[in-house]
């Protein structure tokens, strides 16, 4: 709900538990009263009544409120907003000229005094979290933007603040941290034209005290899946914003018309860190996700079984044993297409290998839904290997400057999908290979950050930086649009395109590719904090890990990746007899708790030498344990389970045993695991009365 006090200059956006309160001072800048709490409009407005932050003797005390924090005037702090006009006059002096708002959208508009530029900020609000976006317009001589936050957020006085975010690198994404936030800026950022796995474009403040189950955090969440840049500013002055947008340093975007930047959403919450990661799985599944209603298949990816050396008759024979252990959709990962035998050459050439699929992918595809399954294919669209058709064709379709050497990484370079004729050739190329096989789902890869960015014979390089993303989306749409069918899975050397802009058009993301269970028990829980699981890929893949040579017993490995969207991607040729029927066995069990897993409110129970977590849907409950290493022969105390009734009574489906709703709540469920290390278990509960 939004109510505007006009006389007051007044706006409150109501979610169900919170408020946020927008005043536009004398000078016309968008001041932030409160954020926090529900408030009244009757107690927003006497929000005014309270001492006024002043100007103290060279301090401007309402700098680390401002809403809209556009660098000019008397300010010096960080700011969301910075253009160069074509004079050379930096800054902007802007004018409050109106404002629209329904009962969940609100615009305010405001004109600079003497250029012809005018600024919108947007503001949706879904539930108590609110999107926010800014539309900037010239009517002028091209403007030069330094920096374009889609917001600032303005966090209220706390006693103290600590930051809590992910940084990470392949193999190791999402590595929670929480520090306390230093005085000066903080800034957590993308320079690699993708989301990145270094850092991901979300923050959580609180005041250093909460906890997973109590306190407040203030959060925001950037939808793009391009290079960015959040800075997190302490001032002096005791006040912190957090200032998200897209691009990076030092490239500068132009505006010639209009930009409309990406959402960055925001939420304030109560009841610690698990009950804004609750609020935020809940609003990716309302609001962001294409298809949130649906159940997410069990996979089975040949990548790790085969790397490059794949074949028609070895993709059938993996698939044949995928398809007894119940998996629902085979994915044929890299190598099947061009001359990508190796990672030195093919990507860019979309057609199947003639010499390892003769008859194209008919055969397999045919053979994979006689199975049962749907059918995946592995895709790297925005790639290029030198040794490939499309680049001897087009060498300067990709991602290069004059005079520099265009650096391979992975031996590929990137295409310049800014260029209307690349990412046409793209979407052509895609749909085609759409139309032509009966494909259900497509694994789209990214594997190679952008460097020596420039396009050649464009007076403006750093465009490319937006207009990368931009095309990317538009195919996306677009193929979605076409084959509304097909099912989308975000990938990028693991997970190193994971945010809210990528989430609002594919169905999955693969978490990473290091599937050490160990390892991913981490992982999870960083990628947990903003992520839902209903997106998150997990594999069970071989012991030893290819990746960390780790041995860990097949039930751990699989709880773990339980814990996800399930998926296979072990060398099933390999496995025993005896591993094959275990793992149809814990299929099947994921199958039976995959509604609550999917789709249910989540609560880490725990998470350190024993690691605990709980789904809640309706009348059931799901709790998977795993315990890394048992210590001095210590039994672990029984889990405390949460999100219950307490009057209800609670049966487990494996024993038979029933619990009331209260005992579980405070004294925990036996987990009965037994004892050494890499004891795993799975819990299912069901609500009898
Ligand atoms: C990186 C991905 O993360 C892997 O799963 C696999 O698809 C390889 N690329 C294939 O090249």
């Amino acid at each position: 709900m939004i109510v505007h006090q006009p006389e007051l200059r007044l706006w409150v956006l109501s979610g169900p538990t919170g408020s946020y309160v927008l005043w536009l001072d004398e000078e016309d800048r968008p001041l932030v009263l409160h954020w926090g709490p529900r408030l009244t409009a009757e107690q927003a407005a006497s929000l005014l009544d309270l001492p006024r932050p002043g100007f103290w003797p060279v301090e401007n005390t309402s700098e680390g409120m401002a809403d809209l924090a556009a660098a000019g005037g008397l300010r010096y702090g960080a700011a969301g907003l910075q253009v160069r006009f074509p004079d050379g006059t930096r800054d902007l002096e802007l004018a409050f000229t109106g404002e629209s708002h329904t009962e969940d959208t609100l615009v305010l508009t405001f004109a600079d005094r003497h250029y012809p530029l005018t600024v919108e900020s947007h503001y949706r609000l879904r539930g108590d979290v609110i999107e926010r976006h800014l539309v900037l317009r010239n009517a002028g001589e091209p403007v030069t933007l330094a920096r374009a936050d889609s917001a600032t957020w303005v966090v209220p006085p706390l006693a103290d603040y600590r930051l809590g975010h992910v940084h990470g690198r392949w193999g190791a994404e999402t590595q929670l941290t929480r520090v306390e936030l230093p005085y000066g800026e903080t800034v957590l950022t993308s320079r690699r034209g993708v989301t990145s796995h270094h850092a991901n474009p979300w923050a959580m403040i609180d005041d250093g005290t909460a906890t997973e189950e109590h306190g407040a955090v203030y959060s925001c969440a950037l939808a793009w899946s391009g290079s960015w840049r959040l800075t997190a500013q302490r001032l002096p002055t005791g006040r912190v914003t957090l200032s998200a947008g897209f691009g990076h340093d030092p490239v500068v975007l132009t505006l010639e018309d209009e930009l409309v930047t990406p959402v960055c959403a925001g939420m304030y919450s109560q009841g610690g860190f698990g009950a804004a990661s609750r609020a935020w799985h809940d609003y990716q599944l309302r609001h962001v996700l294409p298809h949130p209603g649906e159940l997410r298949p069990v996979l089975y990816n040949s990548w790790e079984a085969t790397g490059f050396d794949l074949s028609l008759d070895g993709q059938i024979a993996l698939a044949e044993r995928a398809a007894a252990m119940g998996v629902e959709l085979f994915v044929m990962d890299d190598g099947w297409f061009g001359a990508r035998t190796h990672d030195a050459a093919g990507l860019g050439d979309w057609y199947p290998n003639p010499a390892r699929f003769p008859e194209g992918l008919a055969p397999l595809i045919a053979r994979v839904h006689e199975l049962g399954m749907r059918f995946g294919l592995w895709v790297e669209p925005e790639m290029v290997n030198p040794d490939s058709e499309l680049y001897r064709a087009h060498p300067d379709w990709v991602i290069h400057q004059p005079h520099r050497r265009r650096t391979e990484h992975r031996n590929q370079l990137v295409l310049n999908l800014a260029r209307p004729e690349v990412a046409e050739h793209l979407h052509r190329t895609l749909d085609e290979l759409l139309a032509k096989n009966a494909i259900d789902f497509v694994k789209w890869d990214m594997n190679r950050p952008f460097t020596e960015a420039g396009q050649p014979g464009s007076d403006d390089h750093d465009r490319l930086w937006i207009g990368h993303v931009r095309a990317l989306y538009a195919i996306l749409d677009r193929l979605r649009e076409a084959h509304p069918h097909a099912r989308f899975e975000s990938c990028s050397s693991g997970g190193g395109r994971v945010d809210l802009g990528i989430l609002s058009r594919t169905d999955q993301v693969w978490t990473s590719d290091n599937t050490d269970a160990l390892d991913r028990v981490e992982i999870q829980h960083g990628f947990s904090q903003l992520y839902p699981t209903r997106v998150m890929a997990a594999w069970v893949t071989d012991s030893p890990n290819p990746i960390t040579g780790r041995e860990l017993p097949l039930d751990f490995r699989f709880h773990v990746a339980m814990a996800g969207v399930l998926g296979v991607g072990g060398s099933l040729d390999k496995w025993t007899d005896g591993e094959l029927a275990r793992a149809a066995e814990l299929v099947a069990d994921y199958k039976r708790i995959r509604p609550i897993v999917q789709h249910g409110l989540q609560y880490r129970l725990a998470h350190g030498s024993l690691t605990g977590v709980q789904y809640v849907l309706g009348e059931q409950t799901a709790v998977l344990a795993f315990r890394t290493a048992r210590r001095f022969a210590q039994a672990e105390p029984p889990l405390a389970l949460r999100g219950l009734d307490p009057l209800g009574r609670y049966r487990d489906i494996a024993s038979g045993r029933e619990y009331h709703g209260a005992v579980l709540l405070t004294h925990g469920i036996p987990l009965g695991m037994g004892p050494g290390d890499y004891a795993s278990t799975m819990i299912h509960l069901v609500r009898e009365a």
